[in-house]
Formats: structure tokens, sequence, C-alpha cells
């Protein structure tokens, strides 16, 4: 039996932390556990990469992180917020999730215009004033980095858009109810290179307002863009550190050897 006791895992002051989930652990059908006591601290205004391989529990414990496992999962832990524990009953997720935002692999914009897509959650949580809506448009837009590719199109469908429009188009869609947390899953997989790397260029950027966890495959995307990297193995966090750490001298054998079968 491998040993699958964390190597190392990194910590932050106390203030420094956004988001922190302490024991966090997920059962699929009551029975099957899929993450064993997950503790991980997020440090604001960073980008945090969760890697390992397929089937290792980072989209697990990413969806934990603001509820979405609720209806597939039993969450047993704590997920701390503000000083308050939100894995807990009386929490309202969709507030959580207005500050907890997330970007799935595949970019699944509604079937409306690239404006609605935009105010849609702002209009179910009352907001008319059009000035107002049409400034949370260009704000978003801008912020994604897509403002000057479709600032001529915002009444057009979202589906006429490229994948990594999509993408972008959907990261505005999060940002616009202003979260604090960005979770991404595998946001690039589906896009090309060159969408790719507009995509990476605008999560650099959100770096200065926003904090961003993000599972992804592609190691040269972890050390490119990610300030800290939480390495996965069989539903264990196994090691936590920074980036730099983590790819160039880590400290755990299963972190080694995943590392160097992954690169290149
Ligand atoms: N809804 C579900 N019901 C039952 N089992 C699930 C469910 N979602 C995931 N699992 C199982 O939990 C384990 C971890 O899956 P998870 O999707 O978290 O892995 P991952 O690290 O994100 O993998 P990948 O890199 O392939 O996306 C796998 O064994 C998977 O089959
Ligand atoms: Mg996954």
């Amino acid at each position: 039996m491998e040993n699958l006791k964390p190597s190392y895992i990194k910590t932050f002051e106390k203030d420094d932390i956004a988001l922190e989930a302490k024991d966090l652990s997920v059962l699929y059908g009551g029975t099957v556990q899929k993450l064993f006591d997950a503790s991980l601290q997020f440090k604001r205004n960073t980008i945090t990469a969760l890697i390992g391989a397929s089937g290792s529990g980072k989209s697990t414990f990413l969806r934990s992180l603001n509820r979405m496992n609720d209806k597939v999962a039993t969450v047993n832990g704590e997920i701390i917020f503000h000083d308050l524990n939100v894995n807990k009953n009386n929490i309202n997720v969709y507030e959580l999730r207005k500050n907890i935002g997330m970007v799935f692999q595949k970019p699944n914009p509604f079937p409306k215009s690239i404006r609605e897509n935009i105010t849609y959650a702002l209009k179910a949580h009352g907001q008319t004033n059009k000035k107002e809506l049409d400034k949370i448009v260009e704000e978003s837009l801008r912020a994604a980095a897509l403002w000057d590719e479709v600032k001529d199109t915002l009444d057009k469908s979202a589906l006429a858009l490229s994948g990594g429009q999509q993408q972008r188009l959907c990261i505005a869609r999060a940002l616009a109810v202003q979260p604090e947390i960005l979770l991404l899953d595998e946001p690039a997989s589906a896009l090309d290179p060159v969408s790719t790397s507009k995509l990476e260029d605008t999560l650099k950027q959100l770096r200065s307002k926003y904090t961003m966890i993000m599972v992804t495959h592609n190691m040269q995307q972890a050390s490119r863009i990610s300030d800290y990297t939480a390495f996965f193995h069989l539903g264990h966090v196994i090691e936590y550190n920074t980036t730099a750490e983590i790819f160039t001298n880590p400290k755990g054998e299963l972190t080694e050897d995943y590392i160097q079968g992954s690169f290149g």
C-alpha cells in the first residue's frame, strides 16, 4: 500500500486566506469515499492549480467548495469563508455561489444573446436599471478580455461565438455577480493554443481582484500561471506548496513521480 500521508501542506496567515477547506471528505452514494480529509488554505489574490491523475478527486474537491456536490454526494468537513463554515445546511447556496463562482470544462453559455448571458443572473436578483446593467455588461466583458471582440454584436447569440470566446463569456458571466472566488475546472481543455493563451492572460489579469482555484491537466499551464499547486492522488492531497517548489523540488515521492511523468 502506498503511503498516502501528505508530504507537505503549505499554510498561510489567517488574514491572507480567502477560503479554507478543513478535513473535507466526499462520499458518493453514501458509501464510496473519493476524497479523504482534504485540508487546504487558499491565499487571496492568487491562482492555485489542482493537479493529479484522472480520477484523483480534483473535480470532486473543487465542486464541493461551492456546494455543487450537494445533490450527488455527502460532503463532510468544513469550508471556511469569511469566518463561516459554509458547508452547513442553513447556508443559502445561491448566495454562496454568487461569492464563489464556477467555470466549467466545456463552455456552457445560455442559448441567449451575449448581453443576456451576463445580465441573466442580475435580473433574477432584481436588477432592472438598464444603464447599470449596460455598465456591468461592459465591465465584465472587459475583465474577461472579450469586450473588443463582441462590443458590436452584444445582441447576437452567444452560441455563434468560438469556443474560446464562449469560455471567456462564461468567465464574464461568472464575474458579473462580483464573486470573490472563481473555481475553474479545466477551463482551457476544449480550447486551441491561441484561445488558451488568451484565457491564461485573462486569468493572470484577474488575479489582482479575485482568488482563483483551477484544475488543470496541463503542467506547462500550471507552471505558467499558478502561484500555488496542490497535488491530488487517489482522493488524498499529497503535497501543497508554491508552484515553483512543487515543480522543481517536490518533497514527496508520489509528487515527484507525477511531475516527471507529466512534463514534456
Ligand atoms: N457523481 C459521481 N458519482 C459517483 N462517483 C463519482 C461522481 N463524480 C466523480 N466520481 C468518482 O470520484 C472519483 C474522483 O473523480 P473526479 O471527477 O473528482 O476526478 P478528477 O481528478 O477530476 O478526474 P479528471 O482529471 O478525469 O477530471 C472517480 O473515481 C469518479 O469516478
Ligand atoms: Mg475532473
